[in-house]
């Protein structure tokens, strides 16, 4: 996987995150790629010419009409779009996304956006309020429509102080997009992931249920991974406890309550899925019987009969079709791998994710630990970001499912 030679365009738009443009050309050259970088006006508020000049080895274009030449070299922008063979826009402020959402043309950025034949790249990067405006989200719903990437703007501290979605995408995690999309990982283009994740809720009454303190954070890991891998994804996810990202039509989502809910909808989703990674932290119990009217507490007290709920992952694996690859996860306290081995056999999986509940590691945190538990033995990763675990288990996937 190299960008060896890739042509890539860099427009950056005037945003505060471009001090981080710097750091993405070096990655870029370091990775062999050919980088060429044009600016708005106002981006030359926040990063100076110069720097990514020295830094991409090539004179840094931010004129509609060449200054040098004058009115004979009015047509850069056509030849630097011809020549990319992708068009990153980072950062994207509203103000850009609008203009070429709309076909508006008032500055080089622009008219390169508008002129590109090559896949478009855009990392949004505002405040959180901006981000959030309904005329940014259609915007942004726009360019996809036309077929453009919009890569995720992650959540956290923003310059304004506050703190929310809207963030740039990481220098790295755009090195990274661009590598996976010229990369020969082809394992995953055709084929779809089916994947459960998040907490269930098992009723009680109206108002009350049985749940457990799932985030959600490593199902979205994995679904992300596996989208920027250019795999389907058909994602059963209980309920969600916090502001969703944007996914591409790449990712479908069905939102499900219960574990009845999350098997019926896992079962239908298996025929046609190659790989199928349970992460749900499912209630292992429901209420025997469901009270429509809330129930006193001192009915309550006297006890709730409780039937186990479907054991989703064992009904994956009694149901699966040779070829399909079956990963479980396992959420421990102690004694993980022995307890692993038995769900292996007993939910005829390939793997099982062993992890522990932890400060660090399992339900909620951002980072997490984990084993691959397989038949032949032990494979320990380190304590690490949940991306980068998901990146573990899709890696593992690629390595380890039977070649057709
Ligand atoms: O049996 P245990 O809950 O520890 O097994 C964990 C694995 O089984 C996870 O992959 C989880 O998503 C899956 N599971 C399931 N349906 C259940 C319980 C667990 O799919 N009812």
């Amino acid at each position: 996987m190299s960008l060896q030679g890739r042509r890539i365009l860099l427009a950056v738009s005037g945003g505060i995150a471009a001090y981080k443009i710097p750091l993405l050309v070096r990655l870029l050259r370091q990775s062999g790629a050919d980088v060429r970088v044009a600016m708005t006006p106002a981006a030359e508020e926040f990063v100076t010419p110069l720097t990514l000049a020295a830094l991409s080895g090539s004179p840094v274009e931010r004129h509609l009409v060449n200054q040098t030449t004058g009115r004979t070299a009015w047509n850069n922008h056509v030849h630097m779009a011809e020549w990319a063979e992708a068009l990153v826009v980072a950062p994207a402020t509203s103000n850009t996304i609008a203009k070429a959402a709309h076909g508006l043309c008032d500055n080089l950025v622009l008219s390169l956006v508008l002129s590109a034949k090559c896949p478009v790249f855009w990392a949004p990067a505002m405040d959180l309020d901006m981000y959030a405006y309904p005329a940014t989200r259609a915007n942004l719903d726009l360019l996809r429509a036309m077929g453009h990437s919009v890569w995720p703007s992650p959540e956290g501290e923003l310059a304004s102080g506050l703190s929310g979605a809207g963030r740039m995408s990481e220098p790295e995690f755009m090195h990274r997009a661009l590598e996976l999309h010229f990369g020969t990982r082809s394992f995953w283009s055709g084929k779809t992931l089916l994947l459960t994740s998040g907490p269930t809720e098992e009723s009680i009454d109206p108002v009350r249920f049985i749940s457990n303190g799932s985030s959600g954070k490593m199902g979205e890991a994995l679904a992300a991974e596996a989208e920027l891998r250019g795999a389907k994804v058909r994602w059963i996810r209980g309920p969600l406890r916090r502001a969703d990202r944007t996914w591409t039509d790449r990712v479908h989502i069905t939102s499900v309550r219960s574990a009845g809910e999350m098997h019926d909808a896992a079962l239908r989703a298996l025929e046609g899925s190659d790989v199928v990674i349970a992460a749900a932290a499912v209630a292992d119990f429901k209420p025997a019987e469901l009270r429509t009217t809330k129930s006193p507490k001192g009915e309550l007290a006297s006890g709730i009969n409780l039937v186990p709920t479907p054991d989703i992952l064992q009904s994956l694996g009694a149901q699966r079709r040779p070829g399909q690859v079956l990963i479980g996860f396992a959420l421990e306290t102690g004694n993980g791998v022995d307890s692993a081995r038995g769900k292996l056999a007993r939910k005829g999986a390939d793997a099982i994710v062993l992890n522990y509940a932890t400060a660090e590691t399992g339900m909620d945190s951002d980072t997490n630990q984990i084993s691959l538990v397989t038949a032949n033995g032990v494979e320990e990763g380190p304590l690490e970001s949940k991306v980068a675990a998901a990146q573990r288990i899709l890696d593992w996937v690629e390595r380890n499912a039977p070649t057709a």
